[in-house]
Parts: C-alpha cells; sequence; structure tokens
C-alpha cells in the first residue's frame, strides 16, 4: 500500500487515505475466502487505480478523477513444471523504466520492457532480461535481482531506479539474519559475470519468491552461474519465507496480516 500510495503521488493521481486502502483489500478477499487455492496455490491481489476524467485535451494536466478496485484472481502453483534455474540475458544498453521512473509501479513500465523481453525469448531463448544500463546493473522486466558470492549477497540500492520489492525486502532481512553479508550497492556487469560463476544469482518477487538464474546470458557467451542449478542460499532462503507465508514457520517480522472481517 505505501508503494501503492506513493506511485500515485508521482502520477499526480488521488489515491484513498490507506486505512480506506487496506478496507478494500480486507474486503476484497473475505468475499472470495473460500475459493483461495491451498498452498502453494495462492489468491493474488491486484489494487489498481487509474485515471477516468473525461477530457480528450487533458494530456498535459493530471486527471482529476480516478477509479479505484482489487482485482482478486486465484493463481496455481508458479512451479508446478519444477523449479527451472532461469537463462537470463544481461543487456547493458536498454532501460526498463527512466532513472526516478523504475520506482513506481505502472502499467508504462512493463510496455517500455516488453520489446526487450520478447526479443530475448525469441533470439536466445531467454527467460528474462536483467537491465544494466551503462554497464549498471538494475533488475529484470518484473522481478528484483540479487547476486550471492562467498559470504555477500549484492544487489543495488533502492535509488529510484528500481521497483523496491516486500519480497527483496524479505530475503534481504532473512539473508542478515542467517548471517550473509548484505550489501545494497551499485555493481558492474563485469563484477558480475566475474563472481557468478563461484556464486548464487536470483530473482526475487511475489510470484517468483525467489527463483535461481542458471545461465546469464552475455554478448554471444554463456555463463553458468555456479553449477548451472539452485545454490544452496536460494535454496534456504527460498524455504524460509515460503514456509513464513505458508504458515509452517513463525512470523517474526509480523509479514503475515490477519484477514479483518469488515
Ligand atoms: C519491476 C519489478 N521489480 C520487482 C518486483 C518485485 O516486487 P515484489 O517483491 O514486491 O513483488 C516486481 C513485481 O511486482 C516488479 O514488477
Amino acid at each position: 500500500m505505501e508503494r501503492m500510495t506513493n506511485s500515485a503521488a508521482q502520477l499526480l493521481l488521488e489515491i484513498p487515505d490507506r486505512e480506506t486502502l487496506d478496507r478494500a483489500l480486507h474486503m476484497a478477499v473475505a468475499a472470495v475466502v473460500d475459493e483461495i487455492p491451498h498452498y502453494p496455490g495462492a489468491l493474488y491481489l491486484r489494487p489498481t487505480l487509474f485515471g477516468t476524467e473525461e477530457d480528450i485535451g487533458a494530456a498535459a494536466r493530471p486527471s482529476s478523477k480516478v477509479r479505484f478496485y482489487v482485482l482478486t484472481s486465484p493463481v496455481g502453483d508458479y512451479f508446478a513444471g519444477g523449479l527451472k534455474p532461469l537463462r537470463v540475458k544481461v543487456d547493458d544498453q536498454a532501460m526498463r523504466s527512466t532513472p526516478n521512473f523504475g520506482a513506481v509501479k505502472t502499467g508504462g513500465n512493463y510496455a517500455a520492457a516488453m520489446r526487450q523481453v520478447v526479443r530475448a525469448q525469441r533470439e536466445l531463448g531467454a527467460d528474462q532480461v536483467l537491465f544494466a544500463p551503462g554497464g549498471e546493473v538494475q533488475e529484470t522486466g518484473a522481478a528484483n535481482f540479487i547476486l550471492i558470492e562467498g559470504d555477500e549477497l549484492l544487489t543495488k540500492p533502492l535509488d529510484g531506479s528500481i521497483l523496491p520489492g516486500v519480497t527483496r525486502d524479505c530475503i534481504l532481512t532473512l539473508a542478515r539474519e542467517a548471517g550473509l553479508k548484505v550489501s545494497e550497492r551499485n555493481f558492474t556487469v563485469e563484477e558480475l559475470l566475474e563472481r557468478a560463476p563461484r556464486g548464487e544469482a536470483a530473482l526475487t518477487g511475489t510470484a517468483a519468491v525467489l527463483t535461481p538464474v542458471g545461465t546469464l546470458l552475455y554478448g554471444g557467451r554463456e555463463i553458468t552461474v555456479g553449477d548451472g542449478g539452485m545454490g544452496a542460499w536460494s535454496a534456504g532462503l527460498r524455504e524460509q519465507l515460503c514456509a513464513i507465508q505458508s504458515g509452517v514457520a513463525e512470523d517474526p517480522h509480523g509479514w503475515r496480516v490477519p484477514l479483518r472481517a469488515t
């Protein structure tokens, strides 16, 4: 909700207050609670906000009217076919978004990235594109990126160019607790390619939780990450987060929210 509120502010859209947003989400879940599939299925929530002012000439003005709704959809096991390490193209030219708009959750960012992703799929059989404009590693089209090598977990800091992922935050917290040195700093494609063969790389996001990257595709080369499979740190962090999400493990950080009736 905080991310949505921040995104709405960047888009100059009015948004309901936090209490109303929370209530809308709880009401939406309560309305379909009997249809939520059992874990590892889930109920996907997509609160949505868009401008609706009927004014064809208002291209340079914010919309004075908005519509807000919460879309709910049952989703199956994202990994029903097994957890296959991804092939990820590293693109050191294209931008996923603009420097300050990368932290905004808005449809335009996905539309902008889509062409690169589809091209990488067609030409290289890649699953995703890791955007690294100017040689600085950012994130993929719909997930944050982490590298683990030695005792360090490395990921880009939240500087406005990447989406502040909730899963990223959870994984960094669990990694710190597990004894990894978490470095939120800028790093280059060169450092990534040098360290990846000895380490682990993964994408983090709501749907993917933590999905290993097995191969990086760059400049006509295929670089195997670790042994190409899921590394021990990745497997452990993923399992821990899933256990908290599904209620199997304790929730010391208060990440689970009890459903309110109204
Ligand atoms: C561009 C982008 N980065 C990162 C994420 C991961 O964010 P979260 O962990 O909050 O799902 C998403 C997914 O929402 C995304 O679309």
